[in-house]
């Protein structure tokens, strides 16, 4: 059965909070190429996320640090391309929102003038309220991204659950509530346990969007190369995947290799 959507209006960050409101799951991929975003969104996604997980899935480097703004502004407007209905929000990458609110807002005001995205996102907490104030003031709408924080890899050294210990979840939800001070429009909350993620979700009015934090959340994320089994080398707990295309690709890769291989391709009628 498909419950996704038919109306083909532009979503908007006012919608999402709706959604909330109504209870109405919120879907959310990851995208960075205008054909997939172009797919997905006709197949009805609600948000996309432009991740600086292209950094690893694009490029191949072995953490999201790597990304540069020139880069993740390249690939949001490959993705704002492909895209009419569905939201569509653009990391923020390493560095780039770090505790000078001036420097942060110009390369957020860049990231929304040469892509087109309709907002952002920023990794972090009350470390960077005065970036996430002044760049929320310019009005540009931010999507705050707590618990897991794969930026910080190298201070945490390790990708483990988040928030599993009291002082950690204590801070998790100070932070979760000042991001809605703030005025954040969403919190997207990675890799933290699910009754935590439902408290949180319970207690603030903007939506939660959630990658390996439960059912509880008012939407789902996840990488879209994980979830069309593209990779066959990652598999934690929380991903599902709807296809494999690791190996459709590669039997369609190698049947295209033996047809040329044989003179099978091309023949009369693919030729002029
Ligand atoms: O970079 C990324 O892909 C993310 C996802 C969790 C959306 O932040």
């Amino acid at each position: 059965m498909s419950v996704h959507k038919e109306d083909k209006k532009k979503i908007t960050t006012l919608q999402l909070k709706k959604m909330k409101q109504q209870g109405e799951k919120i879907s959310v991929l990851t995208a960075y190429d205008y054909t997939t975003a172009k797919i997905i969104d006709e197949a009805g996604i609600d948000v996309i996320i432009v991740g600086d997980s292209a950094s690893n899935t694009m490029i191949g480097n072995p953490t999201t640090l790597s990304i540069t703004l020139d880069q993740m502004i390249y690939y949001t407007k490959a993705v704002v391309n492909g895209t009419k209905r569905a939201l569509v929000i653009a990391d923020m990458p390493f560095g780039t929102v770090s505790g000078n609110p001036l420097k942060s807002l110009d390369a957020a005001i860049r990231m929304m003038q040469e892509t087109g995205a309709d907002a952002i996102k920023i990794e972090g907490g009350a470390e960077i309220r005065e970036d996430v104030k002044k760049i929320i003031d310019a009005g540009i709408p931010v999507m705050a991204h707590l618990g897991l924080m794969p930026q910080s890899i190298n201070k945490y050294g390790t990708y483990a659950v988040r928030g599993k210990e009291e002082g950690e979840a204590k801070k998790l939800i100070e932070d979760c509530q000042l991001m809605e001070e703030l005025g954040v429009f969403g919190i997207l909350l990675e890799k933290i346990p699910a009754d935590l993620a439902a408290q949180i979700t319970q207690q603030i009015s903007i939506p939660t969007i959630g990658i390996g934090a439960g059912a509880g959340t008012d939407g789902q994320v996840l990488v879209i190369q994980d979830v069309m089994g593209m990779n066959k080398d990652f598999s934690p707990k929380f991903l599902r995947r709807y296809a494999d295309l690791y190996t459709v690709m590669t039997e369609a890769a190698q049947h295209y290799i033996d047809d040329v291989k044989t003179m099978n391709f091309p023949n009369k009628t693919e030729s002029y």
